[in-house]
């Protein structure tokens, strides 16, 4: 726990919203180590990118609210700093990828402007310097004739292409974490997998780590070291990918697991748990995936489920892990 570069602890973020207050991340814990790779997975809705935008102080307050927690960086609660020191620590000790590159590029500047923009941001730099490193990083993230795309618009580039002028962003300034939400959801299949090939390939050369949110298992599959499964604002499970493929015991991850994951086939395969998420504003008392468990008793429904240590990294929010025990893979 210590060696931890990221340690989220009991993160709880609410909404304001007209109906009432909305709990969307729920006493959520986890640890990100030096060079690890975790995963993030959930259906779309159970409070990822909320959990992640919280840790980077980047949810709008309000309506949003961090209620408790704490989320250590290299040392320091992320949660309890100014804004001014956070902003610093984004970009730069912290990468940032989303889902849709449009959006987080600015469709008025050429993108080698951009680049050299978040470098200027963080460095000292001069404008040729910064030009060079700018084409050295659309170079290392696969843009062909990099010298030449420095000067292309945003609009100019496939949906592949800007995703990656993202991730040479995110890289600029040499981050120990990258924090990837859906980086690769908008794209089609094979550029997905073009793209996490060169998210595998970065970590093994710089040697940070990353936090891949995603609601694909195939991706998680490619991916990663360890995984982290959201329901409904909490974690339901967490376990190295081996374990979480062979021997998962939350009946939300078996749920998730139906058939041997690839990256083709799982949004197929994520519609095969019976039901959806509960309202957020009124979620069920006790296990909230109760409701679509088949494992339920009624013990279930009425307390919230400790998390059960199952083995060293792997636990489960769940009161029948006993019942899951006998779990195969299809
Ligand atoms: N701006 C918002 N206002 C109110 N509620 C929100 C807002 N953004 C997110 N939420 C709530 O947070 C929940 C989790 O959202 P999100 O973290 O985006 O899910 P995920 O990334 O897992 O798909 C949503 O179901 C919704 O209830
Ligand atoms: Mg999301």
């Amino acid at each position: 726990m210590s060696d931890a570069l990221l340690s989220v602890r009991n993160l709880t973020t609410a909404f304001a919203t007209e109906s009432g207050r909305t709990i969307a991340v729920d006493d959520v814990s986890f640890d990100v180590r030096a060079g690890e790779a975790v995963g993030l997975i959930g259906e779309s809705g159970s409070g990822k990118s909320v959990a992640a935008l919280s840790i980077l102080g980047l949810l709008p307050t309000p309506p949003a609210r961090v209620l408790a927690g704490s989320a250590v960086f290299e040392g320091r609660d992320l949660l309890q700093m100014p804004a001014k020191e956070l902003r610093r620590i984004r970009g730069k000790r912290i990468g940032m990828i989303f889902q849709e590159p449009m959006t987080s590029l600015n469709p008025v500047f050429p993108i080698g402007e951009q680049i050299a923009e978040s470098l200027r941001l963080h460095e000292r730099i001069g404008n040729e310097a910064a030009r060079k490193r700018a084409i050295a990083l659309l170079d290392r993230v696969g843009i062909p004739s990099a010298s030449r795309r420095l000067d292309d618009y945003p609009h100019q580039l496939s949906g592949g292409m800007r995703q990656r002028v993202m991730i040479a962003i995110a890289l600029a300034c040499d981050p120990k974490l990258l924090i990837a939400d859906e980086p690769t959801t908008a794209l089609d299949v094979t550029v997905q997998a073009q793209l996490l090939d060169l998210l595998n390939d970065l970590r093994r050369e710089t040697g940070m780590a990353m936090l891949l949110i995603t609601h694909n298992m195939g991706v998680i599959a490619e991916f990663a070291d360890r995984v982290v499964v959201m329901y409904s604002g909490r974690v339901a499970e967490e376990a190295p990918i081996e374990t979480l493929f062979d021997a998962p015991r939350h009946p939300y991850t078996q749920g998730l697991l139906g058939a041997t994951p690839t990256l083709a086939q799982t949004e197929a395969r994520l519609r095969t748990i019976p039901g959806s998420l509960p309202d957020p504003a009124a979620p069920p008392p006790g296990c909230r995936f109760a409701p679509r468990c088949s494992f339920a008793d009624a013990e279930c429904s009425a307390a919230r489920p400790a998390e059960i240590s199952l083995a060293v990294g792997h636990r489960a929010a769940c009161r029948r892990t006993d019942a899951t025990k006998n779990w195969q893979a299809a």
